[in-house]
């Protein structure tokens, strides 16, 4: 059955693969990127009933992107957070938040909840795409979810992407008997635009020759839109974090999971200004 999905991250790499491989199945899209002439071109290649640009750094414009999308739907099956990456800094955004949390996590959360109700009426699926990040790299602080202390670029991926993994706990404690289920993956370490804009050592990963030992972002691609498409209590179980299809992942949190899961949720509302 054609479903409607709301694709965030569509413009490149794993998004706009996962795109490709969505349009083919005769799935309505709605695509979300940054930048507008790779998202016009990726939009025009799969046939997207409609393309919003967004840059999720100014949560400003992830409220438009939430109006723009609530324009034109009134029931959403699946939403794919998958937009993000990782980044020099600490950078602090207009918002006054830590770029990386931002772009991944906040953003993210706050499109999210503002389109909770075409979610509810559809009994959606919400997909993050996370990081095996969360297990090497992640050391989240609850009393410092910016990660403005002890900043290295990977460390504030990790924890974005740990973020990711508890949002998505959160989303399946409060909304599961709702009928919204939701579920974060690692999509592999594949082989996209990641790390461009950073001087990590991922970027010797992903922008140099290395990169021919990565996987294909169609193949990144395909695990996304398997996870978007699958379904719930078969395919997967809601509230949950894998590495794989059909694997549990693992990540590193120090403090108890419900405490973690509690405590980002309402850090969050109050850092976007839910009402
Ligand atoms: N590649 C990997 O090995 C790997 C592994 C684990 C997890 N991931 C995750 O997979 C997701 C997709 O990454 P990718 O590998 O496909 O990298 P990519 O090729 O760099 O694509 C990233 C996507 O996110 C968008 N994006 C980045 N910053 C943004 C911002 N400030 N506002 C709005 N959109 C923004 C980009 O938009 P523009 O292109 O328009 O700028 C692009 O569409 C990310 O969440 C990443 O953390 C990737």
């Amino acid at each position: 059955m054609a479903k409607t999905i709301v694709l965030t991250g569509a413009s490149d790499g794993i998004g706009a693969a996962a795109a490709i491989q969505l349009a083919a199945r005769g799935h309505r899209l709605i695509l979300a990127g940054r930048s507008k002439d790779k998202l016009r071109a990726v939009a025009e290649r799969v046939g997207a009933a409609d393309a919003f640009v967004a840059d999720f750094e100014d949560l400003g414009a992830v409220r438009g992107l939430a109006e723009q999308i609530l324009g034109r739907c009134d029931r959403i099956d699946v939403l794919a957070n998958n937009a993000g990456g990782v980044f020099d800094g600490p950078k602090r955004t207009g918002d006054g938040f830590e770029r990386t949390f931002q772009v991944n996590h906040l953003g993210p959360f706050l499109l999210t909840n503002l389109l909770l109700q075409p979610l509810l009426a559809a009994g959606a699926t919400v997909v993050a795409t996370s990081s095996v990040a969360s297990r090497l790299y992640a050391r989240l602080d609850l009393a410092d979810v910016n990660t403005w202390n002890d900043f290295s670029p990977m460390r504030a991926y990790g924890n974005a992407k740990l973020a990711n993994i508890l949002f998505t706990k959160g989303l399946h404690e409060r909304y599961s008997s709702a009928g919204i289920s939701a579920v974060a993956l690692h999509p592999g370490v594949v082989a996209t635009n990641f790390a461009a804009g950073t001087r990590t050592f991922s970027r010797l990963l992903y922008q140099t020759p290395l990169k021919v030992f990565l996987t294909s972002a169609a193949s990144g691609g395909a695990r996304l839109a398997r996870f978007a498409s699958g379904r719930p209590g078969h395919d997967w179980e809601s509230g949950e974090y894998y590495e794989a299809p059909g694997k549990p992942g693992r990540f590193r949190l120090e403090s108890p999971l419900d405490e973690a899961v509690a405590s980002l949720w309402d850090q969050s509302s109050a850092l976007v200004r839910l009402d």
